[in-house]
């Protein structure tokens, strides 16, 4: 196996045109000092997600950023997984907010698919975020990582940090949600430490090990 490529002091592209996870995709870059600009910025149009995994939708937005502006590229993609839904809304987790990205509507959708299936149990609500991160340089190298983190889907929803499923997600070990966390407590993560709280976190601290830092 050929050892990771590195990051060489290049401007690297973040492709996302998600404003939250844009957000802490720079936060969790800054300590490195890599300079960045997001894909919305250079203009550059959001590729359809056409890929069945977390991991193929990432590959898929950062090939497409990689080529279109010839630089490295970083996309994250990412979802909010419920046992008691056999793993919905998933690959699914944004367009379940639809077009106006109603995340209340998205949670409330979840609660009472759970109760109509029965599944409001302990078990049920079991729950878990996945990020896939990718790297892609413009000649079609790419390093892939992924990051996880599991706990209980609450209801009804607390706290008003973060985006999308944060106010739901209780982490294990933890008495607050990610709604109620601030950023850091959410990444719960450092330069120089392994491991993080959040998936994303725990991603990116996979892929400073192998690409930069
Ligand atoms: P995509 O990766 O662009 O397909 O969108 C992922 C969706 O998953 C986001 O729009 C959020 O709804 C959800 N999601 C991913 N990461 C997080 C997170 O850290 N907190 C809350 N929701 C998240």
């Amino acid at each position: 196996m050929s050892s990771p490529r590195r990051l060489a002091g290049e401007k690297l592209v973040v492709a996302s045109h998600n404003p939250g996870k844009l957000r802490e995709i720079r936060e969790l870059l800054e300590p490195f000092g890599i300079e960045t600009v997001s894909a919305g910025e250079l203009g550059l149009p959001e590729p359809e997600e056409t890929g069945v995994t977390f991991a193929e939708n990432a590959a898929i937005k950062a090939h497409a950023a990689a080529r279109a502006a010839r630089l490295p590229a970083l996309a994250d993609d990412s979802g909010f997984c419920i046992a008691g839904l056999d793993g919905a809304p998933g690959v699914l987790s944004a367009r379940w907010a639809g077009p106006d990205k109603d995340f209340g509507r998205a949670m409330r959708n979840a609660e009472e698919m759970l109760q109509a299936k029965g599944a409001g149990s302990p078990e049920g609500r079991r729950s878990w975020f996945v990020a896939a991160l990718c790297l892609a340089w413009p000649d079609g190298h790419e390093e892939a990582v992924e990051g996880r983190v599991d706990g209980t889907f609450v209801w009804p929803p607390r706290g008003n940090q973060g985006f999308g499923y944060d106010p739901v997600f209780l982490p294990d070990g933890h008495d607050r949600t990610f709604g109620e966390m601030s950023a850091s407590e959410k990444h719960g993560w450092k330069p120089g430490e392994a491991e993080g709280l959040s998936h994303r976190a725990r991603a990116f601290a996979r892929l400073v090990g192998r690409c930069f830092g």
